[in-house]
């Protein structure tokens, strides 16, 4: 049978278009899957995927969320404006859902943080500490290290005079010595239940960072079985119960205590 090589091209250039579009139209939980792989290894490069979506015509509101420039909400009383690198920072730089259902859940809830000495670990962009903050917490707001000078430029974009609470920002990475960290009476994380690799460093500062009678409140999407192995791995050490789900995002949020060491 004759070759066609044009045909050839044409069928390659379709696959380079089809997959630069699916790039922009994938949902989170793809494009999630997709960025999970470069953040895992490549946190702080460029994503490729994004810089080619520079050829495609598009207008900021048919953007999906995550590759929007800016986001804003009104939780906690107030305005705020977030600013979203996906393309540079990848994960640390988005606010993911997990993010808003915790704020709404808080807002309902506002004496879970009010008055109490609270850590977010993983805050990414920081919008769940900023509404506990707005809620009257005291909040410390944590990353790795490569997600820290923009966490810190979206909490002081969002600082308020009128705050009931206080927020400050502080590197906490895992899978380093925990040592200097003190523990909180409320520990807020928002998706951090996502690299398997980080499980157990996790844990570990789950653990370090709570008392007996802290609460540690976790949103998230189950996104694989793996994500199911954390939980696993945390009632070995905390009673785990789950206190919400939001369907329309299936986001879930387990409130987990540490089991009490026998005297
Ligand atoms: C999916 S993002 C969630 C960000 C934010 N909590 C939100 O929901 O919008 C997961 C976050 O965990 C952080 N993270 C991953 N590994 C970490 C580690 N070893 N120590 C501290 N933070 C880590 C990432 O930098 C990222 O911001």
């Amino acid at each position: 049978m004759p070759r066609c090589d044009s045909c050839e091209m044409l069928f390659v250039i379709f696959c380079c278009i089809s997959v630069t579009v699916y790039n922009v139209i994938a949902d989170e939980s793809t494009s999630y899957c997709n960025k999970f792989t470069q953040d895992c290894h490549e946190m702080e490069l460029p994503s490729e995927s994004v810089t080619a979506l520079a050829v495609v015509p598009y207008t900021e509101g048919q953007l999906l969320p995550h590759h929007r420039p800016t986001r804003d909400f009104h939780l906690g009383g107030q305005d705020i404006h977030i600013q979203q690198d996906w393309g540079s920072l990848g994960v640390a730089a988005v606010v993911w859902d997990a993010a808003i259902v915790l704020c709404e859940y808080l807002e309902l809830h506002p004496e879970v943080v009010r008055q109490k000495q609270v850590v977010e670990l993983g805050a990414g962009t920081g919008l769940v500490g900023i509404v506990a903050s707005y809620l009257g917490g005291h909040v410390t707001v944590t990353e790795r290290r490569e997600a820290m000078p923009n966490l810190s430029k979206t909490v002081d974009t969002n600082r308020v005079d009128s705050c009931p609470g206080s927020i400050t920002v502080k590197e906490l990475d895992w899978t380093t010595d925990l040592s200097a960290h003190p523990q909180y009476d409320i520990i807020l994380g928002a998706d951090i239940i996502y690299i398997e690799d980080t499980f157990q460093a996790l844990l570990t500062t789950l653990i370090h960072t709570a008392r007996e009678d802290t609460s540690v409140l976790l949103s998230c999407r189950i996104r694989y079985d793996r994500d199911l192995n954390f939980l696993t791995l945390l009632e070995g050490h905390f009673h785990v119960e789950q206190i919400h789900y939001d369907k329309s995002r299936d986001i879930k949020i387990f409130s987990t205590k540490k089991i009490k060491t026998k005297t």
